[in-house]
């Protein structure tokens, strides 16, 4: 060990080992650096240490405490290196040969998506969107609509009420009358939006759900551009083989009234296809000439069709969920089936 003095020894060791652990590529390299460094039997460092006793005693202890510093030192360096080229499962820490881990993307709500496809192809046909206040009057919700405050669906059994006449708008038809308040034909709108009625909480009714509805009214409208309106949309939403059928119903608000009715052609993932039931997908009708008069419509000039349809119940029927809860309950499980 001749003339250098041995902390500068020790020094220079330290700096040699760290260099030679930091650059150890596998657990081979690594042992040698240990065997190298720190071996008992002759290891450099180990061989310092050792040597301290043979030191005048003046020296023996700095000399001792900075040979234990560095063999500490230098056995934590190789601890560290032993667990960066171990992973945590004993194996490599780095597989680049591992799929990537998919980032984490958000998605739209499974009705969300129905609402923003109908108003879509609605879009497309000409329509524009419009939309009106949740919370409305007796007025807006019934009356204006033809709708006598005696109707069964006035009944408080059904409506939530606020104060006096006002009350939270138990279907999206009051936007008809609200749009046509502010605008003069033609008139050719889709409301999507919340709607609210006493209902218990099932399988196939929610206290709050959104509805989406539609009004066309100008010169001339007949109940040819309502059927093939609503057809056209049908077959845009359903797919082109699907039929169409208007069975006749009433609202209070449309003569004559409709319910509309699609049997979809559905193909298997073998190509072979099949016929659905008839499924109900919405109430639809001419617009009443009441309900233009009370726009301040001129009745024999005008006339209009109008639809309404529940977004869930429409997700429900294309994605072939039965249990309209699960799109309110926000089990990510349930909602990333949705997401792309
Ligand atoms: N408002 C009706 C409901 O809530 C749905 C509806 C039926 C809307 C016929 C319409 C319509 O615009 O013409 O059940």
């Amino acid at each position: 060990m001749s003339d250098i003095h041995p902390t500068e020894a020790l020094r220079a060791l330290e700096a040699e080992a760290l260099e030679a652990i930091a650059s150890a590529k596998d657990l081979h390299a690594l042992e040698d650096a240990r065997i190298t460094y720190l071996g008992r039997k002759d290891g450099r460092i180990s061989l310092i240490v050792r040597s301290v006793g043979t030191l005048p005693p003046e020296e023996r202890p700095a000399v001792g405490q900075e040979a234990n510093r560095v063999k500490e030192r230098v056995g934590q360096a190789l601890e560290a290196r032993e667990h960066a080229l171990t992973g945590p499962a004993g194996g490599p820490a780095e597989d680049l040969t591992l799929p990537a881990r998919r980032p984490w993307t958000g998605g739209l709500h499974p009705i969300t998506r129905v609402v923003d496809e109908i108003w879509g192809i609605f879009r497309d046909l000409g329509f524009t969107r419009a939309r009106g206040p949740e919370a409305d009057t007796e007025w807006y919700n019934f009356e204006a609509l033809n709708t006598p405050l005696d109707h069964p669906a006035a009944d408080e059994q059904d409506t939530l009420y606020l104060e006096g006449t006002a009350l939270l708008r138990s279907h999206t038809s009051p936007v008809q009358m609200r749009t046509m308040e502010k605008h003069q034909p033609p008139i050719r709108i889709i409301a999507p939006g919340w709607v609210y009625r006493r209902d218990t909480y099932d399988a196939t009714h929610t206290p709050a759900f959104i509805q989406i509805e539609g009004l066309v009214v100008d010169e001339g409208i007949t109940f040819v551009d309502f059927k093939a309106t609503l057809a056209e949309f049908a077959r845009r939403f359903w797919g082109p083989g699907t039929q169409v059928r208007f069975r006749p119903s009433f609202f209070p608000f449309t003569e004559p009234s409709a319910e509309v009715d699609v049997k979809r052609l559905i193909t298997r993932s073998d190509g072979t296809t099949f016929q659905t039931d008839w499924i109900e997908i919405m109430g639809a009708g001419m617009v009443d000439p009441n309900v233009l008069v009370n726009a301040g419509y001129d009745a024999e000039r005008y006339t209009g069709f109008a639809f309404g349809m529940g977004a869930g119940r429409i997700a429900l029927l294309k994605y072939g969920v039965d249990d309209l809860r699960t799109f309110f309950e926000n089990d990510l499980r349930f909602l990333a089936q949705f997401a792309r």
